[in-house]
């Protein structure tokens, strides 16, 4: 047999490699679309610092795309800008959608994905917390502290009537007071206490430390490796502080609540509902196991949900200044089941003011692009591929903003939830498959009950300068991973005296 030239083998050679090549790649889907990155650095010039949620959106638009994609320092990070998508990847596909992503600095050095459910990945750890967390907030289970939110919400009213001019201290009080007394039965004081300020340390703390480029060591995290002597590792110094505020976080408070137990007026808390399922008969292995998982699951439950709900009622203040007409409607539905001879409670059917809740939560959502999921295989979704690792945001906010699903999307407007075609709920402010919020149903109840207290007494108006002109809010929000008002001047009146009477009447001495 005659042999081929050998120029013709090579021609062959390479037209089979090219075939075969070009056969994989059409047979690999592409990533998301995105903008085009430079070498080594990827898109690290294209990350947006303000306000990205929309930033995403506009690459969504440019791009013609529900999902987009950058790629950072060997990192993919894919953005879900509609609900469908959402749907499709994180709820649908939630078994591989629901780690999270290993922060070097919190996670490594100081330790707090060993307790924090938010940090945690989807393991054992956290599924127990999960399985706490059914048994104490679930939709039902939730009413529970009804009571209790109902006592703060009279309190705030309260502090409202004593200090009008400090609208964001007594937000922040009464919304934390009221988690930290749900949780471990603390009665916490209104001023320097010392149950809120470690609270609120660490929370200070969680939120310096996941804000992107805080720490170098996350984006390297071979630097983790350094001694602590070696000049520019001061992140060692922050980690070790860092993990002591956790330990005490996760510690102390739980053992307030077991003290509290012991004592003949304690009152139910979520650590003592929880460690209700511990009878005689347990071993010291099982108790030991059950009040670990209590402690992490508690303490991370200020954290989570203080913060949100108060950027959530002070949206609230915000959109009865730039949306009178809605706090006059508001007004009449209460005073209609009211008579206005008592403050409202859970007993009173008040569909308007739960339909203003769910627009203070859709128009300004207080955690705008969530908390990061990580998918945890390669993943092919929505006609695109989705390496494994990759970091999966939903973008909260492009979502409740998207003008087919809630028209007129930037008006503040609870009508949209009512009558006979309302737009749908705007559920995926609480996130997203196995990580949703599982406080959603007391955030929404804490809610209702402080702006149906608050309507029922006072009226919210905008401030006078001293020349007696109307001072516009900015009505500007932060543009970090949670998104609040920036401060912003009311005026805060009871509207009769008989209702300020009643306020004082009722409202507890202490929540
Ligand atoms: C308006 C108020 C609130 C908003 C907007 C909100 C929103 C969120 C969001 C977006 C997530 C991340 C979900 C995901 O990863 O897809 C989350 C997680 C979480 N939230 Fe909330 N939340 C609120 C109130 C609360 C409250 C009151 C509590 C507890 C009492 C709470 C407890 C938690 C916990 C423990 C997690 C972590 C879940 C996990 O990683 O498995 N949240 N929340």
């Amino acid at each position: 047999m005659e042999s081929l030239p050998i120029g013709a083998v090579g021609v062959l050679l390479v037209s089979i490699l090219l075939f075969l090549a070009l056969r994989r790649s059409k047979q690999r889907p592409p990533l998301p679309p995105g903008p085009k990155g430079l070498p080594l650095i990827g898109n690290l010039l294209d990350m947006p610092t303000h306000y990205p949620w929309k930033t995403y959106v506009e690459w969504g638009r440019r791009y013609c795309s529900d999902v987009v994609h950058i790629q950072l320092l060997g990192f993919h990070l894919v953005v879900i800008n509609t609900a469908r998508s959402a749907a499709e990847l994180l709820d649908k596909k939630s078994t591989i959608y629901s780690d999270r992503p290993w922060l070097t600095m919190m996670c490594d050095l100081a330790n707090h994905a060993d307790w924090d459910i938010a940090l945690m990945s989807n393991n054992a750890r956290w599924k127990a917390s999960r399985v706490q967390y059914q048994r104490v907030l679930s939709s039902e289970r939730s009413k529970q502290w009804r009571r209790k939110q109902t006592l703060a919400a009279y309190a705030f009213g309260r502090s409202l009537l004593d200090a009008p001019g400090e609208l964001f201290k007594h937000t922040r009080y009464s919304v934390g007071s009221n988690i930290l007394n749900v949780t471990y039965d603390i009665h916490a004081l209104p001023n320097g206490d010392p149950w809120i300020n470690l609270a609120e340390r660490a929370n200070e703390i969680g939120n310096a430390a996941i804000s992107p480029g805080s720490y170098l060591v996350d984006v390297f995290p071979k630097l983790k490796y350094l001694p602590s002597w070696f000049p520019g590792t001061g992140f060692k110094r922050d980690a070790l502080e860092f993990k002591k505020v956790g330990e005490s976080l996760l510690h102390d408070p739980y053992d307030h609540a077991k003290r509290m137990m012991l004592t003949r007026n304690n009152e139910e808390s979520i650590v003592s509902e929880l460690l209700g399922e511990l009878d005689d008969s347990a071993t010291a292995e099982q108790r030991r196991e059950v009040e670990m998982t209590t402690k992490r699951s508690t303490s991370v439950l200020y954290g989570a949900g203080a913060e949100t709900n108060v950027a959530a009622l002070n949206t609230f203040f915000l959109a009865m200044l730039l949306y009178p007409d809605v706090q006059e409607n508001a007004r009449k539905e209460v005073s209609r089941v009211t008579k206005e001879g008592r403050l409202p409670d859970f007993s009173d059917d008040l569909p308007y003011i739960r339909a203003i809740a769910k627009e203070c939560l859709r128009w300004r959502p207080p955690v705008p692009l969530g908390i990061p999921h990580r998918v945890t295989q390669d993943d092919v979704g929505l006609g695109y591929r989705i390496p494994k690792g990759s970091i999966v945001a939903g973008n909260i906010w492009a979502i409740l903003h998207d003008e087919h699903v809630y028209p007129h999307t930037s008006e503040f407007d609870p009508n949209r939830f009512m009558g006979s075609d309302p737009n749908p709920d705007p559920d995926a402010v609480f996130g997203f498959g196995r990580r949703i919020c599982p406080g959603r149903f007391f955030a929404i109840d804490a809610l209702w009950i402080m702006i149906a207290t608050t309507v029922a007494a006072f009226d919210i108006e905008k401030a006078l300068d001293a020349d007696g002109r109307v001072e516009e809010p900015t009505a500007q929000y932060t543009s970090g991973f949670q998104s609040r008002p920036l401060p912003f001047k009311c005026t805060i009146k009871p509207r009769t005296l008989e209702m300020a009477l009643l306020v004082r009447l009722t409202a507890p001495d202490s929540t």
